[in-house]
């Protein structure tokens, strides 16, 4: 029940903040603000009657998936590297980078931020996104040497992070 009256109260804020389905020439001035352009025409065309607040929404459930995705290919690679103690240590310390106090948490973070029509906060945390994944794939200072990844994570890591660029500029545009 107090599942579905938050659903609720939700959905009525999504329909309060913006009622008005973007154009697509706005489409095109927001994704020619991202790191990948036609990437992020894509995600949002995928919605064309959406509004800004729904975008948003629709950004953080696929950077949700994105993470949760990367996070299963991390436990296999893990799993896999019982006999290569250098990969075993840096898929772990990537585990706890994408899991629930890294990726994963600030993922949270924005969906309860958004919730509660913090823009700004969502941009914050959308931020924090990009920095636990940069902290598994180049290391966590400029003096570590990037673990030379010939997996698919990296893949996976471009792909969260041109996901969150574009969350980070739907919630600029919903702070205005
Ligand atoms: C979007 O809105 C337009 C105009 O109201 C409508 O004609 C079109 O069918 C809608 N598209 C979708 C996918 O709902
Ligand atoms: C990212 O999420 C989207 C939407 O759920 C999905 O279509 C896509 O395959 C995912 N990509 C990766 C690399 O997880």
């Amino acid at each position: 029940m107090i599942s579905r009256f938050c659903f609720l109260v939700f959905v009525l804020f999504l329909f309060g903040s913006s009622s008005n389905a973007i154009p697509e020439s706005e489409v095109k001035s927001i994704c020619i603000k991202t790191q990948n352009p036609p990437f992020c025409v894509t995600l949002l065309s995928s919605n064309p009657n959406a509004t800004i607040a729904e975008l948003t929404q629709n950004t953080i459930d696929i950077a949700r998936t994105n993470v949760s995705n990367a996070i299963t290919l991390i436990k296999k690679l893990i799993d896999e590297s019982e006999k290569n103690p250098k990969a075993k240590g840096h898929y772990k310390a990537c585990l706890d980078h994408f899991g629930e106090d890294g990726a994963l948490g600030d993922v949270d973070y924005t969906q309860e931020l958004l919730k509660k029509g913090d823009f700004q906060g969502v941009n914050v945390a959308a931020a924090s996104i990009t920095d636990d994944v940069e902290d598994c794939i180049s290391g966590e200072s400029p003096t570590d040497p990037a673990f030379d990844d010939h997996s698919s994570l990296p893949s996976y890591a471009i792909v969260i992070e041109s996901v969150v660029s574009v969350l980070l500029v739907l919630s600029k545009h919903l702070g205005h």
